[in-house]
C-alpha cells in the first residue's frame, strides 16, 4: 500500500472542459497491464508496434502513428512535416492552434499561420482560397496546409461532405489538409461513422489525434495517413521536444481507446450529455444558446449575474466577457444527475437575474 493522500473529491464535476475529467478506468488498467519487466523506450516496444496495426484499422492501411505528449505537440510536429521553412499554414482565426497554444506552431516549428475567418468555427473552401495565393511570391510564406479542427472549438462539426469539399480545393492548388483531431472520436460520434470516412478518405493528409479529452491520462498521436505529404518523422519529434523515451504506456492507453469500442461509448456518452443540456436549457427564459450543439460543448448566453452566481457552484468558463457567452462542457464521466442538477440551478439563477 502507498501513503497517497486524495486531495480532492471524486464525486465533484463540472462544467468546464473534457480536460478536467479524470481517467477512464479502463485506460488506467491498460497502463497497470503495460507496467512491470523491461521494454524497450522510445518507441520500440510492443504496445507501440502494436499501435500501428489499431491505427491502420481505423484509418487505413497507410496510417503511422505517432504518439507524442499532448495535443500541442501533435500539431506542431504535424505542421512541421508537412512544411517547409518558408511555408505556411491557413487555419481558423478561432482555432485552437491559432489562439490557445501560446504561437507554439511559430515559436517552436517557425511557421506563419494565416487565421480566416470562420463562423462557428468551421471554415469554408472559399475562404481558404482567399489566403491560398503567392506560392511564387518571394515576399510572403507560401500556404502549403490547411489546418482544420475537428470537432471545432466552438463545438461545431464539420460534415464529411465539408471536410471533402475543403480538402479538394487544398489539393487542387498543391496544399495538404491537417486535422486537429483533438475531439475526433466526439466528430465520428456525431456523423455515425468511422474515422477513416471523414479522413483518410476524403483525402486528409495528417491527423492529430486526441484522447486526452476522452479518458487517456496522457499523450496524443500524430497520425500520418499520407506519407507523401511529410518529412522528417523520424527525427521531429524528439527536435520538438516531444519523443517520450517511455512511450509504452502512452500507447497502451491507446490500444484500451481503440481496439474496443471505449472511444466510441466515451464520446457518444459526451456528446449525449452536452445534448441533454441542451435540451433542458434552451425554453429557460434568460437562457439563449447561441451555436449549434454537435459535440460535448453547449454555448449558451445569460446574464452576467447569473454567470457569476452559477460559477459559486459549478465550475464552467466565460468564453467571451463581452457578449457574456459561456462554454458548458460535458465528459465521458458527466452523469445525467450531473447535467439535470446543473439545469435546475441555470434555471434558478436565469429566471431570479
Ligand atoms: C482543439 C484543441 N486542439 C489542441 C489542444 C491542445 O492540447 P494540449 O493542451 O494537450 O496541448 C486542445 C486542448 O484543449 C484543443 O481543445
Amino acid at each position: 500500500m502507498t501513503d497517497a493522500v486524495r486531495r480532492h473529491d471524486p464525486d465533484q464535476r463540472g462544467f468546464a472542459s473534457d480536460n478536467c475529467a479524470g481517467v477512464h478506468p479502463e485506460i488506467l488498467d491498460a497502463i497497470a497491464v503495460a507496467n512491470g519487466g523491461h521494454q524497450d523506450s522510445y518507441g520500440d516496444d510492443a504496445y507501440t508496434v502494436n499501435l500501428q496495426r489499431v491505427f491502420q484499422r481505423h484509418f487505413g492501411d497507410r496510417a503511422q502513428a505517432f504518439p507524442v505528449f499532448n495535443g500541442t505537440g501533435a500539431n506542431v510536429v504535424s505542421l512541421q512535416a508537412m512544411t517547409d521553412r518558408w511555408e505556411s499554414v491557413i487555419c481558423a482565426e478561432t482555432s485552437h492552434l491559432n489562439t490557445d497554444e501560446c504561437a507554439a506552431a511559430e515559436r517552436v516549428g517557425g511557421i506563419k499561420l494565416l487565421p480566416i475567418d470562420a463562423p462557428d468555427g468551421k471554415m469554408s473552401p472559399d475562404a481558404i482560397s482567399e489566403q491560398a495565393f503567392g506560392w511564387d511570391n518571394p515576399h510572403r510564406a507560401a500556404p502549403r496546409v490547411v489546418s482544420i479542427t475537428q470537432t471545432t472549438e466552438l463545438g461545431t462539426c464539420y460534415t464529411v461532405d465539408e471536410l471533402a469539399a475543403i480538402c479538394e480545393r487544398a489539393h487542387a492548388v498543391g496544399m495538404r489538409v491537417h486535422i486537429d483531431g483533438a475531439r475526433l472520436a466526439n466528430a465520428a460520434a456525431t456523423l455515425g461513422v468511422g474515422f477513416k470516412v471523414f479522413t483518410t478518405d476524403v483525402g486528409v493528409d495528417v491527423v492529430s489525434f486526441g484522447g486526452m479529452k476522452n479518458g487517456v491520462m496522457i499523450g496524443e498521436v500524430v497520425v500520418v495517413l499520407n506519407p507523401d505529404a511529410v518529412r522528417g518523422m523520424l527525427h521531429l519529434r524528439k527536435s520538438s521536444m516531444q519523443l517520450d523515451s517511455k512511450m509504452r504506456f502512452v500507447s497502451a492507453q491507446y490500444e484500451a481507446l481503440l481496439d474496443g469500442d471505449l472511444w466510441l461509448r466515451s464520446a457518444s456518452h459526451a456528446n449525449a450529455m452536452a445534448r441533454r443540456l441542451e435540451e433542458s436549457v434552451r425554453s429557460i427564459a434568460g437562457v439563449e444558446v447561441v451555436r449549434p450543439v454537435e459535440s460535448n460543448a453547449v454555448f449558451a448566453r445569460l446574464s452576467k449575474v447569473a454567470t457569476a452566481r452559477l460559477q459559486e457552484r459549478f465550475h464552467f468558463y466565460v468564453w467571451d466577457e463581452a457578449t457574456g457567452e459561456v462554454r458548458w462542457m460535458t465528459a465521458f464521466d458527466t452523469t445525467e444527475a450531473d447535467v439535470d442538477a446543473f439545469a435546475t440551478a441555470i434555471s434558478k439563477e436565469a429566471g431570479a437575474a
